[in-house]
């Protein structure tokens, strides 16, 4: 199996002010400076507090990512932001796809795969979201959502051996409502993307993809979830919250 660094990620979602972004980050760093050396961490506040989050995270191998990004260059969107722009407060990663931009902000696939294409060639490592609402799962069509997802999401998007796009795979209905995928039924579903990367991009470079899990990650979860083959981390809104419980987070293996 590769060789897959785990990637451990905050989403904080339209949570904290600058100052409170600052702070809790600064927390983060103090308490993860053993993790960060085997684990990779990022946190993604939202655009306002990028800023006053990379000074915070200056220096210390916490990863800086944006919730969300357009796909032209620049130009009138009124309210939204370019990756040169995240890029320039010093943001490495992007979140893109997440279901509630897809479920509220009217996303679609054709929008995410826009969004990757324009992260990767700015030079941004894309976090692409994918998942099942409950209905879908109900009816068994998880696994044709998930390959239409993956496939439209990253149609024509390269993969760079060092620059990799990663997803995220977020059943819709384990999303903050404390319901977790079992870690059997997340193995099986990030087994199922890995095999559809497979025909993407070959078996190496699928092989290297990391696969995070999302929906109620919390300490008491992640370690189960952890040994799954397929699961390489975690992408976390809620328990992302408050530093102590991030951190653990970040700490799993510790
Ligand atoms: P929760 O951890 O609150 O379920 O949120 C998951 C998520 O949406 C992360 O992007």
């Amino acid at each position: 199996m590769a060789d897959r660094r785990p990637l451990i990620a905050a989403n904080w979602k339209m949570h904290k002010t600058p100052d409170e972004a600052f702070r809790d980050a600064s927390s983060i760093v103090e308490m993860t400076q053993q993790a960060v050396k085997t684990v990779d961490i990022l946190i993604a506040p939202s655009f306002v507090c990028l800023e006053r989050t990379a000074k915070a995270l200056s220096g210390s191998g916490v990863a800086l990512g944006s919730q969300n990004m357009h796909w032209e260059a620049y130009g009138a969107y009124t309210g939204e932001v370019s990756a040169s722009m995240i890029l320039a407060c010093g943001c490495t990663f992007v979140i893109l796809g997440h279901s509630e931009r897809r479920q509220y902000f009217g996303e679609t696939d054709k929008g995410v795969n826009l969004k990757t294409l324009a992260a990767v060639e700015a030079g941004l490592v894309p976090v692409v979201c994918v998942g099942e609402s409950l209905k879908e799962r109900e009816k068994g069509e998880t696994f044709n959502v998930l390959d239409r997802q993956v496939q439209e999401g990253l149609k024509n998007v390269p993969f760079k051996p060092d620059r990799l796009p990663v997803l995220a795979y977020e059943p819709i209905w384990a999303i903050g409502t404390g319901l977790t995928a079992t870690p059997e039924q997340a193995q099986q579903a990030h087994e199922h993307i890995r095999a559809g990367l497979e025909q993407i991009c070959g078996k190496t470079l699928a092989n290297s993809v990391r696969i995070l899990y999302g929906g109620s990650v919390k300490p008491a979860n992640i370690g189960q979830l952890m040994q799954m083959p397929d699961i390489d981390g975690a992408l976390v809104g809620g328990a992302s919250l408050e530093p102590a419980d991030f951190a653990s987070l970040a700490n799993f293996g510790q």
